[in-house]
């Protein structure tokens, strides 16, 4: 494992990037892959910890999994386990979507909170809430989340806020239900239609998602499928700031452009001149950095809240006053500290 960067500066970044699997979309499939009563192979897997670790837990509810270079194949398993010990719940948030799978294929799941987060607190209300809308009897005790249900009931359900991991969860639970669920005021990210892509490929029926409400009819049995990961959109964006502070010029292949409008916006904004296709980014960056005037960040499609970082950092070299709104979670600024101690 590496444990420093050193980094030499005063360099243009120049030159061609290819961008990877979404981090955000890869870890859903992972659990989805639960489900499936046969193979299931995913290409264009990032080479990352969260997506090891995900690989952990299928292992130890008894999946065979193989990983080689950026593909995961995934082989159904006769019997699996229906809990996740803490040691492996507490190293990712995303972890929590297991419960939505193990509910659905096993009727009953006992997880323990998903980890800590820098980001300040990460309820799971929503989660629990609306599992239990699906006739889950949901017992909380000394950390660990004790669900059951005879079968999932297909309901109806309002979220309160438009949640990515109560939306995939509460996906996962309705996919095999016993007749329609309808999920309103569901998130939108490109990462939860990339959910229902997959699973409509293993057999669901599910239709909405990019949308306010997402329909899903239950069916008996899901299959394997070969799926692609879709790109990165925060890696896009990451390179975007690399080559920005660094009056650099960057070609970045593989990218959905249409998932970063509102970060594309933000860089013309400060100056960067942007050429773009369908899967191609092109930023030219100026001598002298403009500052970018507000940046809200909002669900999908808002601005990202995972791009503000890259996107301060530009802002640090900038000219002028940047004023940046968070409005997803608490302790979103920490890296503010990191950059003044670098003169910002
Ligand atoms: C996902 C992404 C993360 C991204 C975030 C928002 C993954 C693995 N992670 O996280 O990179 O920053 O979406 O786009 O996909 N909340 C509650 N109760 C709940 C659930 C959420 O209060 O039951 C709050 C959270 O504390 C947070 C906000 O809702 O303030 C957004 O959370 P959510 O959309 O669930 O994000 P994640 O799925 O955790």
């Amino acid at each position: 494992m590496l444990e420093k960067f050193i980094i030499n500066g005063k360099r243009k970044l120049e030159g061609e990037v290819e961008i990877h699997g979404a981090k955000n979309a890869v870890l859903p499939l992972l659990c989805a892959s639960v489900l499936c009563d046969d193979k299931v192979v995913l290409r264009n897997c990032p080479n990352l910890s969260d997506v090891d670790n995900t690989i952990q837990i299928l292992r130890f509810l008894g999946f065979s999994v193989n990983k080689e270079n950026n593909v995961v194949e995934i082989f159904p398993a006769k019997s699996i386990k229906n809990y996740i010990p803490e040691c492996y719940m507490s190293k990712m948030r995303s972890s929590i979507v297991f419960l939505g799978s193990i509910l659905a294929k096993e009727g009953k799941a006992k997880l323990c909170f998903p980890g800590g987060c820098e980001l300040g607190p990460r309820p799971i209300d929503i989660h629990l809430t609306g599992l239990k809308k699906f006739g889950v009897e949901i017992n909380e005790k000394f950390g660990v989340i004790d669900c059951k249900a005879k079968r999932l009931l297909a309901t109806s359900i309002n979220l309160p806020f438009p949640s990515v991991g109560a939306t995939q969860n509460l996906m996962l639970a309705a996919v095999k239900a016993n007749g329609k669920t309808v999920i309103h005021n569901a998130a939108r990210e490109p990462e939860i239609k990339e959910l229902q892509d997959f699973l409509n490929k293993c057999g669901a029926d599910i239709s909405g998602a990019g949308g306010n409400s997402i329909t899903i009819n239950g069916v008996n049995k899901l299959y394997g499928c070969e799926h692609t990961v879709l790109p990165d959109r925060i890696e896009a964006s990451t390179y975007m700031a690399f080559a920005s502070v660094t009056n650099g010029k960057l070609n970045l292949k593989n990218v959905c452009t249409e998932h970063i409008e509102p970060v594309i916006f933000a860089f013309r904004e400060a100056g960067c001149e942007m050429s773009l296709t369908e899967n191609e980014v092109k930023i030219v960056a100026p001598e002298t950095l403009k500052r970018v005037h507000h940046v809200k960040t909002l669900v999908y499609p808002g601005f990202p809240t995972d791009s503000i970082m890259p996107l301060m950092s530009m802002c640090a070299v900038a000219k002028g006053t940047s004023v940046f709104e968070e409005t997803i979670f608490q302790n979103r600024y920490k890296s503010a500290d990191e950059l003044n101690k670098l003169g910002a």
